[in-house]
């Protein structure tokens, strides 16, 4: 690779990362995060991209979610797991109605980074910094909150540390076994339409399980059964922070982000000649990319070959966010000349950034229906133009928050201020993300019909 380190990225235009006003700590800091332990391991990196891949080569599903932010103050074992049912729920549901295996990724154990529409914000006449994410700043609007402080970067780490090690002990320490699909089921969704549905979901694949026993394949003799597959990403924002956690793997002698096993560009962040993408071609993850509606697609063939030189498919996710509005106008330019060009990639669908609204009381919502709008015309587009409609990125919580208005229970604008605890954009609650896989999980199974292909539960249950 020409001219690459870790800190080259030093040398480039960059937007949207704070200026430390203390220099001599932040120094302190990147030394002592470049001496602390790596998150993740290169290996696991390795494996993701091998499931991305699949993925790329419409073998395989991707499902990439969590909170817009994680914050410090809901550092809970709680959050954690309610989060972690949610998504191994929506994972189920996918897997079994598509018959394909899904590939886990979530938004967690690193996402504490936050690029802002605005430098300022002005409450009563008094102009402050943005709160950019926990990990730079404070959300309490007070001089001294929004004041960046590099000490907040050993905190973030710290807590990716501890969140990681309890989503390692949920996927390989049995929680995930899949005898236990019942039990995902967080409280307040069992009596909820989607619960009910998915306790239906559930008892087919208990059933297929008791034949599978019947049959010899148990947890013991089919590993994949009593375990899975879960990964970390979030955006490499704050590269200060990425470059610290950057090192060389021994086996193969390659740089890699060791902050979470998939890291990604932000749509403001994208430019071809700026640092982020400077830092990120040189680190050997699977890497993803946001595509708005500003992205003109030679722009995207340059930056892929800035990305992805090799053209090795799993390296690159691109994830459209354009907005339910958008979508169907600039997205098939760009998949035409991504497939025109022979590139592999990942298409993924992020329904949340480009469906962004105001409520008339003042909170920041998305509509489902504009959320689900998206999705279907992303599928519609892929369907056209003979390609995979490869994984969904999504914001939410585990949680019986109020964030985003609609989906089957129907909350409402006024509704909103009952439960709104996100620290940046609103999020599907638990019930709407359900909802969502549902939906969804209908729309591939529907595909694969139309293709003339056939769902088999036992290959899908194995596949989890
Ligand atoms: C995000 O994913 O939180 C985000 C800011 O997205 P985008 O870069 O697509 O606006
Ligand atoms: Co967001």
């Amino acid at each position: 690779m020409t001219d690459w380190s870790p800190a080259s990225w030093r040398d480039k235009p960059i937007v949207q990362v704070p200026a430390y006003e203390d220099t001599v700590s932040h120094d302190r800091v990147q030394a002592r995060l470049a001496s602390f332990p790596p998150l993740v391991f290169a290996g696991e990196a390795r494996a993701l991209k091998a499931g991305l891949a699949k993925v790329s080569d419409g073998e395989a599903f991707l499902l990439q979610g969590g909170d817009c932010a994680e914050s410090f103050a809901e550092h809970g074992a709680d959050n954690i797991r309610d989060f972690f049912r949610v998504f191994l729920q929506m994972a189920v549901v996918l897997t079994y109605a598509a018959s394909s295996p899904v590939v886990k990724v979530g938004r967690i154990a690193g996402q504490f980074a936050k690029p802002r529409s605005s430098d300022t914000e002005i409450i009563d006449d008094v102009q402050l910094p943005s709160y950019r994410g926990d990990i730079i700043n404070g959300i309490d609007f007070t001089g001294e909150a929004r004041e960046p402080d590099p000490e907040r970067m050993i905190m973030a780490y710290r807590q990716a540390a501890a969140t990681l090690n309890l989503l390692r002990a949920f996927a390989h320490g049995g929680y995930a076994k899949l005898d236990h699909v019942h039990q995902w089921t967080v409280g307040f969704l069992k009596d909820s339409p989607q619960g009910h549905r998915y306790q239906e979901l559930a008892d087919r694949i208990t059933e297929t399980l008791a034949f599978m026993r019947a049959c010899g394949l148990d947890a013991d003799s089919v590993p994949a059964l009593g375990q899975t597959e879960f990964f970390t990403s979030h955006e490499a924002l704050l590269l200060d922070f990425e470059q610290a956690l950057t090192r060389v793997d021994s086996t193969s002698g390659d740089w890699y982000a060791t902050s979470g096993h998939m890291i990604w560009i932000g749509d403001r962040t994208r430019q071809p000649d700026h640092a982020h993408i400077e830092f990120c071609r040189g680190v050997k993850n699977p890497i993803g990319l946001k595509c708005g509606p500003s992205l003109d697609p030679d722009e995207l063939i340059r930056l892929i070959d800035i990305l992805n030189p090799q053209n090795e498919a799993g390296r690159l996710t691109l994830i459209a966010r354009f907005g339910s509005d958008k979508v169907g106008e600039g997205l098939p330019a760009l998949v035409r000349k991504v497939k025109a060009e022979g590139r592999h990639v990942v298409w993924s669908c992020d329904p949340m950034h480009g469906n962004t609204i105001k409520a008339a009381s003042g909170y920041k919502t998305r509509p489902f229906d504009r959320i689900l709008s998206e999705v279907t015309a992303f599928f519609d587009v892929h369907a056209a133009e003979g390609t995979h409609a490869g994984g969904i990125h999504v914001e939410m919580t585990g949680k019986n928050v109020t964030e985003c208005t609609g989906g089957a229970k129907a909350i409402s604008e006024t509704d909103l201020s009952d439960r709104y605890h996100t620290h940046c954009d609103p999020r599907l609650n638990a019930d709407q993300a359900l909802e969502l896989a549902f939906l969804i999980a209908e729309r591939i199974k529907a595909d694969r019909e139309a293709r003339g292909l056939t769902a088999h539960p036992i290959s899908a249950a194995v596949g989890f």
